[in-house]
């Protein structure tokens, strides 16, 4: 009896919607080195303050006002990364050996590009898949099922740039699990922070990636802090209960609404209690980073892509967004430099009734630019 039922949802799924990729999971040991910025100053007989008050407050006071100069503190290490490639469900020739890297922003983990929640709507992997590309959608070191190292010691920007810098290559040789060929063109697309760790990476190493899409990102010097965040052990004890107080998350679906979604009526009620029960980390080092991948690539020569929802308040800080059409000074030796304004969409744009156009404004720029 269950076995006829799932063949027939099988079928059901493959006529009436995205077909369903075939994907492979893997922890792979990934290695990287980097140079950290030294957090450990509030030195004075203070600390980074414990429980929930003190981590907000110690965010409020350092974030905005960071002024951390260099990073100095060398940083190098082998961590699990939860990874998912997925392959194309339909063959497209020219795109056989071009997978899109695909990385979440803070607060979130792979499920942000592959939602679980009605996923022929709002899951961008079966949308790619379907487009002919091979997805790896990763979770980031501190996220998921990924390690979660030192909060503050280890998982900051620099460090989180090397080990994307060596996914990638690690990919380029065909070495991720599940794809048993090597990739000559690399798509990324990344989310927010993800975003800004692809901004450092064609900032360091610019021929390591073709197509840099920029998502929920502008160049923006941004003030995090009045985003509302806890320690994610207080926040949810049963999913976060063994991480120290410095992994963070946001604090509950309202807050999560005001900082992350666009107005009532752009999102699903149902996405948005979705992703509050699927929500992940962020980690006080992270956050206090921010800031040092948001600069100028003066030397990547690939195709640049920025999109972003018109209510990201944030990242659009000017009438109509008019900032992200003038990203092209960060990247003068791009090929090409796009940007693009989804209508009625807030920050994190998988999320909103607009998913779907979001997928189909990405794909066109990708193929208008022969990817
Ligand atoms: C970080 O800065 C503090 C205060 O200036 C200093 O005592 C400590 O040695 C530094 N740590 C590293 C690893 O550089
Ligand atoms: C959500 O959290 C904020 C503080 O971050 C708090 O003021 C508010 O009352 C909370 N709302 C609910 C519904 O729990």
């Amino acid at each position: 009896m269950f076995a006829v039922f799932s063949i027939l949802a099988l079928a059901f799924s493959t006529f009436a919607g995205t077909p369903v990729p075939r994907c492979v999971e893997s922890i792979a040991q990934i290695s990287a080195s980097a140079k950290n910025f030294n957090l450990s100053f509030p030195a004075e007989g203070t600390s980074w303050g414990s429980g929930s008050e003190g981590v907000q407050e110690s965010f409020n006071s350092a974030s905005g006002l960071l002024a951390l100069g260099e990073p100095t503190v060398p940083v190098s290490g082998t961590y699990g990364i939860h990874m998912r490639f997925c392959e194309p469900s339909s063959a497209v020739e020219r795109r056989k050996d071009t997978p899109q890297i695909l990385v979440h922003g803070v607060s979130y983990d792979d499920e942000y590009w592959d939602i679980g929640f009605k996923p022929d709507t709002y899951s961008y992997v079966r949308f790619a898949a379907a487009q002919g590309y091979a997805t790896l959608n990763i979770a980031r070191l501190g996220n998921g099922k990924s390690d979660r190292p030192d909060p503050l010691k280890i998982v900051q920007s620099p460090f989180e740039v090397a080990v994307l810098r060596s996914i990638i290559a690690t990919a380029r040789t065909g070495r991720i699990p599940g794809a048993d060929q090597e990739f000559g063109t690399i798509v990324y697309v990344g989310h927010s922070f993800g975003s800004m760790i692809l901004n450092g990476i064609v900032a360091s190493e610019p021929t390591l990636v073709d197509a840099a899409i920029f998502t929920g990102y502008a160049h923006n010097s941004i003030d995090t802090s009045p985003v509302s965040v806890q320690p994610a052990s207080e926040n949810d004890p049963a999913r976060f209960g063994d991480l120290p107080p410095e992994y963070l998350t946001t604090t509950n679906t309202s807050t999560r609404a005001t900082d992350l979604y666009g107005s009532p009526g752009t999102f699903d009620p149902a996405a948005l209690a979705w992703d509050e029960a699927h929500k992940d980390t962020a980690t006080l080092g992270e956050l206090l980073t921010v800031g040092f991948t948001i600069t100028a690539a003066p030397k990547f020569e690939g195709d640049v892509l920025t999109i972003i929802g018109d209510q990201d308040f944030p990242f659009c800080p000017e009438a109509g967004c008019a900032n992200v059409h003038k990203e092209g000074k960060f990247y003068p030796k791009a090929r090409s430099v796009e940007a693009a304004v989804i209508p009625s969409t807030g920050h994190s744009l998988n999320y909103h009734l607009s998913a779907p156009q979001f997928y189909r404004t990405i794909q066109a720029w990708l193929t208008r630019h022969d990817f």
